[in-house]
């Protein structure tokens, strides 16, 4: 089981490298690392699981916060309904991923974007596009193509930056960190 010490924090230059592509098959490692990730996502955004193992919540995992500098990384996005007895979640897997397209609307999390592995408060204004169209690969290295609007949109293009090697904090200017707001719509 995935804990939070096992999450690099943004100090670690690790971060700050580009991941590498894979190649098929994936490692056994590689699927049960995958399965981790999934699970500490998933058990973070249940409130009492939460609290039991000091998860901080999180949407979005890259393999490169484990220190494994490999291109994939994991979603895990709550889909309940209003009237829904138990908290639903539906699950991202994405293998060496491109953004092959993207609307012209941009926007930014209202509360400010959030990484698991930057550990301080961060103000000011990520502009991300509304919508996007991603092709990556799945865990038997099949094609796909996924689709993302608002914030599982702006979640993706959070983890493939960190494929990159760039953090959120990059794109504020800490000058004038709420720059062009009015350019884009707040979610
Ligand atoms: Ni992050």
């Amino acid at each position: 089981m995935l804990k939070m010490k096992d999450i690099l924090d943004e100090k670690d230059n690790r971060l700050r490298q580009t991941s590498k592509e894979v190649t098929f098959p994936l490692t056994k490692k590689d699927k049960e690392t995958i399965d981790k990730m999934i699970q500490f996502l998933r058990d973070s955004q249940i409130p009492e699981l939460s609290e039991k193992y000091g998860l901080r919540p999180g949407m979005g995992l890259s393999a490169v916060q484990l220190g494994i500098m490999k291109r994939y990384f994991v979603v895990v996005n709550e889909i309940t309904e209003e009237d829904a007895v138990e908290q639903e979640f539906e699950t991202y897997i994405l293998i060496n991923p491109k953004m092959i397209s993207n609307s012209l609307e941009q926007i930014y999390v209202e509360e400010g974007e959030g990484c698991l592995s930057v550990n301080r408060p961060v103000d000011g204004i990520v502009p991300r596009y509304a919508r996007v169209t991603f092709e990556a690969y799945d865990t038997e290295g099949r094609k796909i193509h996924i689709r993302a609007r608002e914030e599982l949109a702006i979640c993706f293009q959070h983890e493939l930056d960190h494929l990159n090697g760039i953090l959120f904090t990059d794109h504020i200017d800490p000058k004038n960190p709420f720059k062009d707001k009015d350019k884009m719509r707040g979610i």
